[in-house]
């Protein structure tokens, strides 16, 4: 998969594809993330890529030109199955969303700043808007850090074990168990017997259970999708 991000903040978006799992999504040659910024695209004094907004109010927008240039440019390289624009008030990002958008082949992203961006570019260029909480940050490029994120690691091949993303949070409308590692006993807090007993449809048995149980107490809402 190709994912193309716009910003004006791209040293933002360096480090969390460098690193972990989408680091060797990368050397697998199966996620590259190109990031370009916005500024390279202005005409203007220097570099000018935001304007008072219309009407008055405090806060910038980013302008309608070196935006529609950027994403021009890249639509007359690559062929993208979604133009993405963060924002909070697009549609929440969940794991089904991001399930269908790792079988896509390139992706293009694009971070808002300060106000956002001109109403018009949403109107000619986005065909997905997507928020990933009810909250207010300061740009689009952390959104975009956890969105690629949580497509990357879905990208067949990415994970080690392919059958670990398969028993995430969230996949069947579930959250996950609870998991336990080395030692069996820790400070008199004892792993459960089900775990250590070796059979594997009594694990089984005991996941499922938790993972209701634990969605019924938590998520309650997840079970009635
Ligand atoms: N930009 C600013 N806040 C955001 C949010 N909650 N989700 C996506 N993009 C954003």
């Amino acid at each position: 998969m190709r994912v193309d991000i716009i910003s004006v903040v791209p040293d933002l978006l360096n480090s969390p594809f460098a690193h972990s799992i989408m680091k060797r999504a990368a050397d697998k040659g199966l996620l590259e993330v190109h990031v370009h910024n916005l500024r390279d695209y202005s005409d203007l004094r220097n570099q000018q890529v935001d304007d008072y907004q219309f009407g008055g109010g405090a806060g910038m927008v980013l302008m309608c030109e070196p935006l529609a240039k950027a994403i021009d440019d890249l639509q007359s390289r690559y062929r993208y199955d979604e133009v993405i624009y963060m924002t909070p008030d697009g549609k929440t990002l969940d794991q089904r969303t991001a399930n269908r958008l790792s079988l896509k082949e390139n992706l293009l992203i694009i971070c808002g700043h300060y106000k956002g961006i001109d109403e018009r570019i949403r109107e000619l260029y986005i065909t997905m808007e997507l928020s990933i909480g009810d909250y207010v940050l300061s740009g689009g490029e952390l959104a975009a850090c956890v969105l690629v994120d949580a497509i990357g690691r879905l990208i067949p091949g990415v994970l080690n074990d392919e059958t670990s993303a398969l028993t995430d949070s969230f996949q069947d409308n579930l959250l996950a168990p609870p998991v336990y590692t080395r030692p069996a006993e820790f400070r008199g807090l004892k792993v459960p017997d089900e775990l250590l007993s070796g059979n594997h449809k009594k694990i089984d048995d005991w996941r499922t259970q938790q993972a209701l149980e634990r969605t019924k107490a938590r998520r309650p809402d997840l079970l009635q999708e």
